[in-house]
């Protein structure tokens, strides 16, 4: 998330004094925070706290000759890579629901194509208030995401839905959007029509392994976990209950995903028995194939007697002991990470393994795939292979999400 620009919209609410925070949290992740502050912002945090904190100009006026002749207000939003809303007022989401845009923040909000998310701040009966629902619900149509807002005691005195989400919280769901996932829940989406998946459990394995050598040493490998996320995130979006059991990683958990988090292939293991059993199992990770037999207890040495030989054993297979359990799941996908004659070792991954279908990918360096946001997959089942256009993970996950939910329909499970 480095280097990305934050468009930072500070609306009038006693939530306010939290985004001063987030301005710094987002900062520290080296995200670049550019603000604007509405008048009813003013009331609670000045200017001069937020351009301390952003280190750059805190913008407020529309009208604002400096502005107009160095690069006009619209631009400000185009710049951006993510526009944050944290407070989102009853007010601002009222007019950006109706396209007003009669001061900077609401014009700013109809002049742009990025995406938005918002942490709307009320009073409860505000929030509730039908008038309130209908924007939000508008704006979710329009695309605009949503973190929070969270249960709890209000600066009014009541009790309730209302309450912004907690800075942390709004890091998290920003990380999320910036990685293109658009399915952060609301609170309202149990009322959402039900997804393909609905009423199906998924079990998802991501990122690395790490496998010790002593208690400072481990063998590991360059996976991100950005795609096995991806796909746990797609498949919760579906409907589908999901627990993603995950290696090692820097992305954050998904929201609405029950994420279990392991070090070793062995772990991993045992985590995947534990969450079984499942309607689909998609095994995204990539699980060291090796382990030292004996890693140490203490800090290997360099001596006399030259380097150490690690003595390496094979660890369990996780794809191919679910595929093979007696409980196994209607559905196992399973993945290929090659790096030549991709399609031919996939195609003898499927029958080893015993999956209904793997995804193969390149991952030789030239193809940018391990730790990139884009990923060329070829679908291998047995009745054929499929090539999709290079795609961003997310769009990869999206696409997978949607033809499993159709192969579990076609099978009548
Ligand atoms: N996999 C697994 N457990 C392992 C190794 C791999 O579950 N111990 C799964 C991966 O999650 C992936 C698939 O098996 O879905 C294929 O992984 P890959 O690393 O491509 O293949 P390997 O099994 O390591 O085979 P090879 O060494 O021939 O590449």
């Amino acid at each position: 998330m480095k280097g990305k620009r934050i468009l930072l919209i500070v609306g009038g609410g006693i939530a306010a004094y939290k985004s001063l925070d987030l301005v710094r949290r987002l900062r520290e992740r080296g995200m670049s925070v550019c603000a604007v502050l509405t008048d009813g912002g003013s009331q609670f945090v000045t200017p001069l706290a937020l351009a301390s904190l952003s280190g750059q100009e805190v913008h407020q006026e529309l009208f604002s000759l400096t502005a107009e002749a160095r690069m006009g207000h619209i631009e400000l939003s185009r710049d951006a890579d993510l526009i944050v809303i944290a407070p989102a007022t009853a007010d601002l989401l009222a007019k950006a629901a109706q396209g007003l845009a009669n001061d900077l923040a609401s014009t700013l909000l109809l002049a742009t194509d990025t995406r938005v998310l918002a942490a709307p701040s009320m009073n409860l009966r505000m929030w509730l208030h039908p008038a309130t629902q209908r924007n939000v619900a508008t704006l979710r149509g329009d695309g605009m995401l949503f973190v929070g807002p969270n249960d709890g005691d209000m600066a009014c005195g009541e009790f309730g839905p209302g309450r912004m989400a907690e800075p942390l919280e709004i890091v998290a769901a920003v990380e999320a959007a910036l990685a293109g996932n658009t399915a952060i829940p609301l609170p309202m989406a149990q009322s959402a029509a039900p997804g393909p998946l609905a009423g199906l459990r998924v079990v998802v394995t991501s990122g690395p392994t790490h496998e010790p050598i002593d208690p400072v040493r481990y063998i590991a490998n360059r996976s991100s976990g950005k795609q096995g996320h991806a796909i746990a995130q797609a498949a919760a979006a579906a409907g589908a209950s999901v627990v993603l059991v995950s290696g090692p990683v820097t992305v954050p958990d998904p929201a609405g995903v029950e994420t279990v988090h392991v070090e070793t292939a062995r772990d991993m293991l045992e985590a995947v028995e534990g969450a079984l059993p499942a309607d689909i199992f998609i095994a995204a990770a990539a699980v060291a194939d090796w382990r030292v037999g004996a890693a140490l207890a203490e800090k290997l040495k360099k001596g006399a007697s030259g380097p150490p030989t690690l003595g390496l054993v094979e660890n369990p297979d996780i794809l191919a002991t679910v595929a093979q359990a007696a409980r196994r799941p209607p559905l196992v996908v399973g993945f290929a990470a090659e790096t030549e004659k991709v399609i031919e070792h996939a195609q003898a991954k499927l029958a080893r393994k015993n999956c209904d279908l793997i995804v193969a990918n390149d991952v030789s360096p030239a193809s940018g795939v391990m730790g990139g946001d884009a990923n060329t997959v070829h679908l291998v089942t047995k009745d054929g292979v499929e090539t999709w256009p290079k795609l961003p993970k997310q769009e990869v996950a999206q696409r997978l999400i949607a033809r499993l939910a159709a192969l579990i329909k076609e099978s009548g499970a």
